[in-house]
């Protein structure tokens, strides 16, 4: 069994500058935001991993449903010898294309949680003796110094977290998942569909309350990791559907007047009673909309496959 490389691109703890500056920015701007890849530290993957399980939580299993459909579509049409996978978290669904792939010698996932990336990568590599399993801790918003491998490369960007990008963020994103393609490359996008809002917004405010567990957790974070006093008792999660920008966004809403702290950047902020702060936002997709933004960073989507119920789909797109 070879064994798992894992290389790291970020700061060993998240009290980097790129935390500070985030916090400080987001805290002191009206109205407030924290910025989304701060959720995923060992709690929030697990939290995470717990909202796919959720019943009103559609989009992991309608993404699996496609990949057990299509995947040796996808394999046949890529004939990948490289899978590199953006945000991979679990690897879970990855499964399906990893064994569709019988040309595949490595598989490069790539993600912000340690705990995730590594937890997946010691599966995998179990499961999967002969493949070479190189995990990369690191910032998939930056450039990236992906390891040498064959290709052709396929980039796999699952779970629909392109939607987690601001437009400008995922114009940026797209740009950059070009630089790392050649010809003859491709890339796999999920994209969550645009669809009746009563489903969105259950599938971003479960009964159970996890998704609220999961909302909340960034304050755990800043608290553990800037000092902050915030007490995440003290908010509420809010989900809300906004149909100009067609993404779901998510909210801490204050439940009375109060002031946190931060004394890692010696600051004290004010929140009204029910002030919002934005979260994360999470963007919906048509066609003709994201096969737009593909063609203006030079790649042309040429596989269209969504799931019975149309709720989600997955792309494959070729460098033009
Ligand atoms: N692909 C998995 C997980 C999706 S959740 C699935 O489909 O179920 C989003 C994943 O992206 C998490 O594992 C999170 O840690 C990671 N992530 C979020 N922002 C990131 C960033 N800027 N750079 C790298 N990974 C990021
Ligand atoms: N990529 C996931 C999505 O947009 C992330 C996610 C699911 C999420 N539920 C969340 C992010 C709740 C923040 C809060 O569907």
């Amino acid at each position: 069994m070879s064994p798992l490389h894992v290389t790291r691109t970020l700061p060993e703890d998240a009290t980097g500058a790129a935390l500070r500056a985030d916090v400080r920015h987001g805290l002191t701007v009206t109205p407030k935001t924290l910025p989304p890849k701060w959720f995923y530290d060992a709690l929030g993957s697990e939290l995470f991993e717990r909202i796919t399980d959720l019943p009103e939580y559609y989009p992991t299993r309608a993404e699996r449903e496609i990949l057990v459909a299509r995947s040796g579509e996808i394999a046949a049409a890529s004939r990948a010898r490289t899978l590199v996978e953006l945000g991979s978290g679990s690897s879970e669904k990855t499964r399906y294309l990893i064994d569709a792939l019988t040309s595949l010698e490595a598989y490069v996932p790539v993600d912000v949680s340690e705990s995730a990336l590594t937890q997946a990568g010691q599966a995998l590599i179990a499961e999967r003796p002969g493949l070479d399993v190189h995990a990369l801790i690191a910032d998939f918003t930056a450039p990236l110094e992906l390891p040498r491998t064959p290709g052709p490369r396929l980039v796999a960007f699952l779970g629909g977290t392109i939607g987690n990008l601001l437009p400008a963020e995922r114009a940026k994103f797209l740009a950059l998942v070009r630089s790392m393609l050649a010809p003859g490359d491709g890339l796999l996008l999920g994209t969550d569909l645009v669809k009746d809002e009563r489903v969105l917004v259950r599938a971003y405010d479960d009964a159970a309350g996890v998704t609220a567990a999961f909302n909340k957790n960034v304050l755990a974070v800043v608290n553990r990791e800037l000092g902050a006093d915030f007490e995440p008792e003290a908010f509420d999660h809010v989900a809300v559907w906004d149909r100009e920008q067609e993404w779901i966004e998510m909210r801490l809403r204050s439940r009375t007047a109060q002031t946190v702290k931060v004394p890692a950047l010696d600051l004290a902020v004010d929140f009204a009673a029910g002030e919002e702060m934005r979260t994360e936002v999470s963007a919906k997709f048509r066609r003709d909309g994201i096969a737009a933004e593909l063609a203006a960073t030079g790649l042309e989507l040429t596989h269209w496959w969504t799931d019975a119920e149309d709720r989600f789909a997955l792309s494959l797109s070729v460098v033009r």
